[in-house]
């Protein structure tokens, strides 16, 4: 039965709605990404990650097409490449989203990385644009330091910055400035790609509330004010674990140990990315 969301599985940022656990699918393609897609909203996501860069925009259409669920019970968010973000590069991307998702709106869209090219101006000039056509209901970007944050904010009404966040790299002050303006920080990668699975210390902990490792995790995330977060799973196993974990408490103890693991360790940091915080 597809979960009804509830104050546990639901954001409330600036008065929207937004469902605290979506579904990540960088790296999925073909029919996996498909039957993935299907998979995760018939098990009761309701938030789907995507982007131009991930090339699985046409999949991930036909899986929301194929879960015959109505467009307005998923939030779907996609990403504009950050090669393309002239005011035309927007458009023609967001465009081509549209048709891929065989959608007539994004949910969100994000600037996928910060351009050293493009004025920061012209390009949210743009997606402000999108968003009054009715093409897209409301903005965000995504690996954008804090300061960076703070001038995109001062061109258009963002509500989210996506960035790496996971056990092993605090992101406080990204938390620090969600929790001033009323933004939702979506963490990705959020199980450290994996890595943070293995952790000893989160092994313990999972062991004592007879959860696995990746609920733990998941769990210590989502109870952050803000916070959202989008694992990636291929098996239709690990996606229904990383659904249930709103059925377990953790201690502020255990809390504790976890936000000790800390230790800077970013897994994606590709040539373009900005000076991080
Ligand atoms: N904005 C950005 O620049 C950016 C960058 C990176 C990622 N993202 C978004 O974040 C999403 C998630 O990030 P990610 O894919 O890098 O890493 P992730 O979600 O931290 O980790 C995915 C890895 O964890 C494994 N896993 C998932 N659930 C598991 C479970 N219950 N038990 C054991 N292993 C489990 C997966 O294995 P299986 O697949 O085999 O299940 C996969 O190897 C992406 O799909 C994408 O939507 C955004």
């Amino acid at each position: 039965m597809p979960r009804e969301m509830t104050a546990d599985t639901t954001l409330t940022i600036q008065g929207i709605e937004i469902p605290k656990l979506g579904f990540g699918t960088w790296q999925l393609s073909g029919d996996d990404c498909v039957v993935g897609v299907r998979d995760a909203i018939e098990l009761g996501y309701r938030h789907i990650d995507t982007a131009r860069a991930y090339g699985n925009e046409a999949q991930v259409g036909q899986g929301l097409h194929d879960s015959g669920r109505n467009r307005d019970e998923i939030f779907l968010t996609t990403k504009l490449w950050y090669t393309e973000l002239s005011a035309v590069g927007v458009h023609d991307q967001i465009e081509q989203s549209l048709r891929d998702l065989r959608t007539e709106y994004i949910d969100l869209l994000l600037i996928h990385w910060p351009s050293r090219r493009v004025a920061l101006a012209e390009t949210l000039g743009a997606m402000v644009e999108a968003r009054e056509a009715g093409r897209v209901r409301h903005l965000g970007v995504s690996n954008f330091p804090s300061a960076l944050m703070r001038e995109a904010l001062e061109h258009a009404p963002l509500i989210c910055d996506q960035v790496e966040y996971h056990p092993y790299l605090a992101q406080p002050q990204v938390l620090e400035l969600a929790r001033e303006r009323d933004l939702m920080v979506t963490a990705y990668s959020p199980l450290a790609q994996g890595d943070a699975l293995r952790d000893p210390v989160i092994g313990a902990i999972a062991e004592a509330h007879g959860k696995s490792a990746s609920q733990v995790v998941l769990r210590w995330l989502l109870d952050q004010p803000q916070v959202a977060a989008v694992p990636k799973a291929a098996s239709h196993e690990h996606r229904a674990a990383n659904l249930d974990v709103f059925d377990f408490e953790l201690s502020d103890e255990e809390r504790g140990r976890i936000a000790g693991l800390e230790r800077g360790h970013r897994t994606i940091d590709p040539g373009w990315a900005p000076d991080w915080d």
